[in-house]
């Protein structure tokens, strides 16, 4: 990154369906931290939200699921007074500085995104163009911001390097060297890749048909301890070391879940409960999730009760959020030639 940047943090997430705890530990929680190191803007996609069929034609619902994942936010210690919090389609610059990346950015970058082969899967020519073009316009939510640092999970890695791509084709092309920044991924934590409770092999999602594969946000305190008593593991008993989770994927999940909930090195976990059977571990482990976690499933409820407050809330992050990009975007559009 050109030092001629400001750091500036942009992160969002779609409104479909709860969040879960992978989310939360994965993304969220991260957020919540960095407002105390740089300046944050954090964002509803709901564009990206109706490139799948999950969001699409269902103006109600993604109303709705907006209103509860800017709540999530929020109730998770996002503060909208210092930090900017807005639904992405409010602010016209993302779409439109999307189309130019559109032109920028080359069709065998975009063939390589490992993202639309999963969620189109055996059905390519039935997924809409939008989920294709997905993360030209996540490139343009980074960089119509100059965004520096973008926190999220893992599973993002790959559309952060095609951001950077972009920016630097784009800073080529049209002879503007440092006009975009390289936006670094900041991958943080211990549950940077939260795994399903029902298989260590697969990660938690919104998608899995089974409840008791996540944790969502919203559940109470007996669904919580529920799906981590029920959460699968093995025979063995836990393990003397760290060496000892290798091969097992479920143990080593709880381990990572725990040691982020509780902000301790896992190694300390380990050592705590060597040689000793799941059942006990699970006990304090759930205890631990319940109090983290219940406090914001009930600070959401208690935002829910006032859809209003929450709308007046992201229509004052759009403004905030245009008038950054608005000019940033008077400036793409000279340097394409769409103005003098
Ligand atoms: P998604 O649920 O795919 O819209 O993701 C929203 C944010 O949560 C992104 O930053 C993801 O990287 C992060 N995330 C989603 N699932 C997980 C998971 N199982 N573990 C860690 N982070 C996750
Ligand atoms: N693609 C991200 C996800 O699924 C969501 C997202 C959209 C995003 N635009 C972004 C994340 C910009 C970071 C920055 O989680």
């Amino acid at each position: 990154m050109s030092d001629a940047h400001k750091p500036l943090v942009f992160s969002g997430m779609q409104p479909t369906n709860t969040l879960h705890l992978g989310n939360y530990l994965g993304a969220l929680r991260n957020w919540v931290k960095l407002q105390d190191q740089m300046p944050c803007i954090y964002c509803v996609v709901d564009m990206h939200a109706i490139t799948a069929d999950a969001g699409y034609a269902k103006p109600k619902e993604l109303l709705t699921a907006s209103r509860e994942v800017t709540a999530a936010y929020i109730a998770a210690g996002v503060d909208p007074a210092r930090s900017i919090l807005f639904k992405q389609s409010d602010v016209g610059a993302h779409a439109e500085l999307a189309w130019v990346f559109n032109c920028v950015a080359r069709l065998g970058w975009m063939d390589r995104m490992t993202q639309f082969k999963e969620k189109s899967g055996k059905h390519k020519e039935r997924s809409s163009v939008g989920l294709y073009t997905y993360p030209t316009l996540m490139a343009a939510d980074i960089l119509v911001y100059k965004a520096t640092h973008v926190p999220v999970g893992e599973d993002q890695k790959q559309h952060l390097e095609l951001a950077r791509d972009i920016a630097q084709k784009f800073n080529n092309d049209y002879e503007a060297p440092d006009f975009f920044p390289q936006p670094e991924p900041l991958i943080l934590g211990t549950a940077t890749r939260v795994m399903s409770l029902r298989d260590g092999a697969k990660k938690m999602s919104k998608s899995d048909e089974s409840d008791f594969s996540r944790i969502n946000l919203t559940d109470d305190a007996e669904a919580i301890s529920a799906k981590i008593k029920k959460a699968r593991t093995d025979p063995n008993p836990l393990p003397e070391d760290i060496k000892g989770l290798e091969g097992r994927p479920e143990a080593d999940n709880l381990f990572n879940i725990y040691a982020a909930l509780a902000e301790v090195p896992k190694a300390e976990l380990i050592a705590r409960y060597a040689g000793q059977q799941f059942s006990g571990f699970k006990n304090d482990l759930a205890e631990i999730a319940v109090a983290k976690l219940t406090p914001i499933a009930a600070e959401m409820r208690r935002l829910l009760a006032d859809p209003a407050e929450i709308d007046a809330i992201l229509a004052a992050g759009a403004e905030r959020a245009g008038a950054i990009a608005e000019p940033i975007l008077q400036d793409v559009k000279k340097r394409v030639g769409f103005s003098a």
